[in-house]
């Protein structure tokens, strides 16, 4: 493992899969500036934002990735008013990606989905009035609607495409058997789905048909929302509402166990004088290569230092003797706990 001397300003761009935009290796995940992981600093989020944008090379494509859902409209407006208060370069070549779909209770609850092609339209015509611009980059219902055929919603986005409202559609926790059916209604930039070192299950069939059909990927939870970052502690007093609180695999005997996975990587991350969660990181943006798909990591990072810490992995190369030593320290299938609990993990078509 090294740490190269040079800058990520000379990293390379990655293209999501045929149709997709080429973008920035890292993407800025903006979820947690609004909800689900406790309270988040307004001002903080806003700078960690900027500094997101800032770091990519003039004229290379930034994606900031949010959910029209994400605190129920706030995570749209915050990502608006750090647009309106960037540098106006740095917001010309910052692209949106939103999901779509959840339908939630005034109480915070999660109801179901919604992919009906004028559910789709009413969506969107929101998301674009929230964020205060003439079209979203990547547009992607969040869960397959079971009411819905996913032609009918990935057509309706096709629709929107052709409006000029939408540049690409995406796809969000499908299996490969939707892949395939979404792919033949329309062109799919990417698929987002959940991969890291402890969520490894779309090796198997997920990333070959990515491949075969020329979809991307943008890899959420390449942290696993902060249990393998190294900065996460046994004693950690969650808000009320954190998803982690009601995570498997941040439960009891399961959090000891996947903490001591975390402990054999650090040893290894140590050993090479690079943090915990870049080794994490480092070892999602190798996987593109490794397995011929265009993968790129959506970080959560809500803070400007976590930012820079992630950031910090795009100079650090892993060969083949460091994934050796990094994969035998957190074994594919090691993780304890399912990644949601069972409620959520029924919405996921790509676990059926
Ligand atoms: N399509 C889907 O179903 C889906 C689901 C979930 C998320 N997403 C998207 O993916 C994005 C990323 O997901 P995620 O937030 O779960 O990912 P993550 O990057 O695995 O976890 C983020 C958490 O890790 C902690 N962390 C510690 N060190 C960090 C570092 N150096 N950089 C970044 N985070 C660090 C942070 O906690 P502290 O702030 O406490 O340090 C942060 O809350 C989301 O924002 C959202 O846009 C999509």
């Amino acid at each position: 493992m090294t740490k190269n001397e040079s800058t990520y300003a000379t990293a390379d761009r990655r293209t999501l899969g045929s149709t997709g935009p080429t973008v920035f290796p890292l993407g800025l995940g903006c979820m947690g500036m609004s909800a689900l992981y406790g309270e988040a600093d307004r001002a903080e989020s806003i700078a960690t934002i900027h500094a997101y944008l800032d770091a990519a090379p003039d004229g290379t494509h930034t994606l900031l990735d949010t959910g029209d859902f994400y605190g129920m409209g706030h995570n749209e407006l915050l990502i608006a008013e750090a647009l309106r208060t960037a540098p106006a370069e740095a917001r010309e070549r910052a692209l949106t990606s939103v999901k779509f779909g959840a339908l939630r209770t005034v109480e915070g609850g999660f109801t179901g989905y919604d992919g009906r092609p004028e559910a789709v339209k009413n969506f969107l015509a929101y998301s674009l009035q929230r964020l205060g611009r003439d079209h979203i980059d990547i547009y992607r219902i969040a869960r397959v609607d079971p009411d819905v055929p996913i032609e009918e919603t990935v057509g309706a986005i096709a629709e929107a495409v052709e409006a000029g409202h939408v540049r690409h559609i995406g796809l969000s926790e499908v299996g490969a058997d939707t892949l395939r059916r979404a792919a033949a209604v329309a062109p799919i930039s990417d698929l987002q789905i959940e991969y890291s070192l402890i969520s490894r299950g779309i090796e198997a069939e997920i990333l070959p048909t990515a491949r075969e059909l020329g979809i991307g990927i943008t890899a959420y939870g390449v942290l696993s929302r902060g249990l393998i970052s190294g900065h996460f502690t046994r004693d950690r007093a969650l808000a009320p509402g954190d998803f982690r609180g009601m995570s498997p695999r941040f439960q009891g005997d399961n959090l000891d166990r996947n903490l001591d996975l975390v402990e054999a990587l650090r040893k290894v991350a140590e050993g090479r004088g690079v943090s915990v969660a870049q080794t994490a990181i480092a070892w999602v943006l190798a996987q593109g290569p490794r397995h011929g798909v265009d993968i790129v990591p959506l970080v959560g990072a809500r803070r400007r230092d976590r930012l820079a810490e992630a950031l910090g992995a795009m100079d650090v190369s892993l060969d083949a003797a460091d994934l050796a030593a990094v994969e035998e320290a957190v074994p594919a299938g090691a993780a304890s706990g399912e990644r949601y609990p069972a409620a959520q993990m029924a919405h996921l078509d790509s676990e059926h």
